[in-house]
């Protein structure tokens, strides 16, 4: 799938601009702050009705104005779809072919993408929420459903956790967390399912994928880690009683101490934790063949590969792991929007755009 006119309204440091954008390599060169990542920002926005950094709209405005506004032409393997979304008086309105989207989850998933920023480096070194937070949306990407089942859970989760910090009589307390109890057990057997069978495949992409951006020297991998156990099958089948044996401690530290919610994904770089030992091009890699491999798999799935949004991806990356990058989004022909400052910018192909004070120039 690609992107063909894209133009943002208002929209962080845009007033108003158009970008005609061409299949494979587009490439988003400037200096700092010019608003590089504010355009794969709006491209992402429009796509998922979310921001990759912030969680507030407000803070997309463009500075003393009220509404936003972005538009962009997309082009499928069989049709066309022009997607709109606006935010005006604090409130966000989709349309979809000039038709205003009832729920935003109707149109998600419609046109996957896919989007690497260095924020992600963190699903690397950051603690089990951030690595729990790809894998889901990715199978959110794929599965709607997902996410009301994850939501489901952690508001039992909630539920759970304020039973156990309230004043309620011993027995009572025990009997109502069993309730409690009986639908973690079922919602999170569903997660825990969804979450191993996804890391599994990307494990099987990634894989590959790593071994030849590190001209076969290093090699990773990438385990669900349910309930404490590498084993998921066994997790589950454990799960019932796993609860219970945790309950007197979850009544003394009144927290909600086992459960999808605390699950964990492991990366290993040569057998080691890569949380620990990754240098920082290592990291970078490795983001980075799990974000090719999510591509892998969607293509697999919708039978098209979604849109890559690079957001300052070869800073780090040594002269063979650039070539290898570029060369796979080549052959695959994957369109793909790229930032870099000037410095970096060496590639040959593709299409270059100047990015300056929040104005886009083609050069051609
Ligand atoms: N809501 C907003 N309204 C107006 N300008 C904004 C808003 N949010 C951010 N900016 C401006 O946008 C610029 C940052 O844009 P962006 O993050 O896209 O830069 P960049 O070109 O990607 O830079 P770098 O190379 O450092 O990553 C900053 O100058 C910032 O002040
Ligand atoms: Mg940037």
């Amino acid at each position: 799938m690609m992107i063909n006119n894209f133009r943002l309204q208002n929209f962080r440091n845009y007033q108003d601009e158009t970008i005609q954008f061409m299949p494979g390599i587009n490439i988003l060169v400037g200096n700092n702050g010019q608003g590089k990542t504010n355009v794969l920002e709006g491209v992402y926005y429009l796509l998922t009705g979310k921001s990759y950094r912030v969680q507030r709209e407000q803070e997309l405005l463009r500075w003393e104005q009220s509404e936003f506004h972005l538009y962009g032409n997309f082009l499928l393997a069989h049709h066309k779809v022009f997607l709109e979304s606006h935010y005006r008086d604090k409130k966000k309105m989709v349309k979809v072919n000039q038709v205003p989207c009832q729920r935003l989850s109707d149109f998600v998933g419609t046109i996957n993408v896919i989007f690497f920023s260095p924020d992600d480096l963190a699903m690397i070194k950051g603690g089990p929420s951030e690595r729990r937070k790809f894998i889901d949306l990715h199978i959110a990407q794929m599965r709607p459903g997902h996410v009301s089942i994850l939501n489901a859970y952690n508001k039992v989760v909630q539920q759970k956790s304020a039973l156990l910090k309230s004043y309620v009589e011993k027995s009572l307390k025990y009997s109502q967390l069993q309730l409690w109890n009986a639908q973690i057990i079922e919602l999170g057997e569903k997660i825990i399912r969804n979450r191993a069978d996804l890391t599994l495949r990307l494990q099987d992409a990634a894989d590959s994928i790593y071994a030849n951006l590190s001209s076969q020297k290093e090699k990773i991998q990438i385990m669900y880690i349910a309930l404490g156990k590498k084993n998921v099958s066994e997790a589950i089948s454990e799960f019932p009683q796993l609860l219970n044996d945790k309950l007197q401690q979850e009544i003394e530290r009144q927290m909600v101490l086992i459960g999808p919610h605390r699950d964990d994904v492991q990366i290993l770089l040569n057998d080691k934790p890569a949380r620990l030992y990754a240098s920082q091009g290592q990291q970078r890699s490795l983001v980075l063949s799990l974000k090719l491999a999510e591509l892998e798999l969607i293509r697999q799935e919708k039978g098209e590969y979604p849109l890559l949004l690079l957001d300052d991806v070869l800073s780090e990356l040594d002269s063979f792991r650039r070539d290898y990058l570029i060369k796979f989004i080549e052959s695959s022909n994957i369109q793909t929007l790229i930032t870099m400052t000037n410095a970096e910018a060496r590639l040959e192909s593709g299409a270059f755009y100047y990015v300056e004070q929040g104005h886009i120039r083609r050069n051609l």
